[in-house]
């Protein structure tokens, strides 16, 4: 799935990736990317995918009993959204520079990480996807199931939350991949309205 010069990223990347399944979260979010990717051949795969698998690293700088108050239903501190940006900028830079990127590339990549949750509109194509392959992992079932976890809602909720979020995505491609999971997802949970007795069994 990872492409075999993004290796050496992620294995930079992954070291600061294992707060709140943060690691899980990047590579459902780099599989989407490249499904976004094969959509918009303008846009630079060499800037978006590396950006991906570093984007969250920040996280790992904010003391871990704050990062789930950092947003969501019991966000406390906004503040830290921004600082785990910056924060993920500097890693991006430092462990770039070590692998050999030049100047030119490591601005382009780290210019889409920062401000990747704080700011809302599309600031470049590639930023557009780099946003909404972050935004559509939630959608993922993976993505269902953790958000329940770290907030302890039900799915019903957690749905609820997601639709809000269809208006914020950049790409038509993304918003279509979005309203197609949750539509799936809501499916099975409305199975019993069609079928009284839905068995466990298969
Ligand atoms: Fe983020
Ligand atoms: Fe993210």
């Amino acid at each position: 799935m990872l492409r075999e010069k993004d290796i050496p990223v992620w294995e930079a990347a992954r070291v600061y990736l294992d707060v709140r399944s943060n690691d899980e979260h990047t590579l459902f979010s780099y599989y989407w990317a490249k499904q976004l990717l094969d959509f918009y051949p303008d846009a630079d795969e060499d800037v978006v995918l590396p950006a991906i698998l570093l984007h969250d690293t920040g996280w790992k700088k904010i003391p871990i009993e704050k990062v789930l108050e950092s947003f969501g239903p019991n966000m406390k501190y906004p503040e830290l959204r921004r600082q785990h940006e910056v924060e993920g900028v500097a890693i991006a830079r430092e462990k770039l520079t070590e692998l050999g990127y030049n100047e030119h590339h490591i601005n382009q990549i780290c210019d889409i990480i920062d401000g990747h949750d704080t700011t809302k509109e599309a600031r470049s194509l590639n930023d557009s996807l780099l946003k909404d392959s972050d935004k559509l992992w939630r959608f993922t079932r993976h993505g269902n199931e953790t958000v329940q976890s770290w907030f302890d809602i039900s799915l019903t909720e957690v749905h609820k939350i997601l639709r809000n979020q269809l208006p914020g995505f950049l790409t038509e491609e993304g918003k279509l991949l979005a309203v197609q999971m949750l539509e799936v997802a809501e499916l099975k949970e409305s199975l019993t309205k069609y079928i009284p007795h839905v068995s466990s069994e298969r």
